[in-house]
């Protein structure tokens, strides 16, 4: 069984892509939505939910972990590996592609406050963005605003935040947080079409799919530290599918 772990829904987006490649696996997904938003606290506090919460999928059955979530891969996925004996997949900031793919030398990543801390995020760009203007750009309270109703009224938001990128000459635009993606066609939207949005979950989804066991009767159970009501309604405005959450 796969378990796929976020703070809360981001990580729906990264279920549809493993669910698309690998229809037969059983996927258990866990939201700690009681610790939820992640991206305002601090990595030592992240790294704990992070631990408990694949503790719950490992003890539930999971023996490959999916971190959809860049807030805990950047706070934690080295602890994690350290901890736990099964595979962990996590998520990267798309720093390589985008880089290959800009044309005007400028780069922005959107995430958390989080994601940008601790050594991940200065490593990759010191890695694979040599002679390239990477530029972190923080959206405190955008996963927040998709757990409770984004992509519907994002607009305004997200112009306000892209205004100053674009103008600035970027060119291609990291989605580093997995919430981002239920907003993906709001930001292609409004950065018009000569900017290439980079979304890393089917990447993500195609690792899995390296290690993980494709067998198994293709059924999703759905866990939340938070309100399974909730949580259940959530699933069905950004999945579209009718399901019963439980609590984790
Ligand atoms: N989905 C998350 C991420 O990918 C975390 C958002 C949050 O809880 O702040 O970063």
């Amino acid at each position: 069984m796969i378990g796929v772990y976020d703070s809360g829904v981001g990580g729906l987006s990264v279920l549809r892509e493993v669910r698309r490649l690998l229809p037969e696996a059983d996927l258990l997904y866990l939201a700690d939505q009681a610790h939820a938003p992640y991206g305002e606290r601090s990595i030592a506090e992240v790294r704990r939910f992070a631990e408990t919460a694949i503790g719950t999928l490992i003890a539930r059955g999971a023996t490959t972990v999916v971190v959809a979530c860049n807030t805990a891969s950047a706070a934690a996925l080295g602890h994690l590996r350290s901890v736990f004996s099964v595979p962990i997949v996590g998520m990267e900031p798309a720093v390589k592609p985008a880089a290959a793919a800009t044309r005007t030398g400028r780069v922005a990543v959107l995430a958390t406050p989080v994601t940008f801390q601790g050594a991940v995020f200065d490593d990759l760009v010191g890695r694979f963005a040599a002679g390239i203007t990477v530029i972190p750009h923080p959206c405190p309270g955008w996963a927040a605003a998709v757990e409770d109703r984004w992509p519907d009224g994002a607009e305004a938001a997200v112009a306000e935040h892209l205004r100053p990128l674009l103008a600035s000459g970027v060119d291609t635009i990291v989605l580093a947080c997995t919430h981002y993606s239920f907003i993906a066609a709001v930001i292609a939207e409004v950065a018009g079409p000569e900017v290439a949005v980079i979304d890393p979950g089917a990447a993500v989804a195609r690792q899995v799919t390296r290690i993980a066991s494709p067998d198994g009767q293709g059924t999703t159970r759905y866990l939340t530290t938070g309100d399974p009501v909730r949580f259940s309604q959530q699933i069905e405005r950004l999945l579209g599918e009718r399901v019963v959450a439980a609590k984790a």
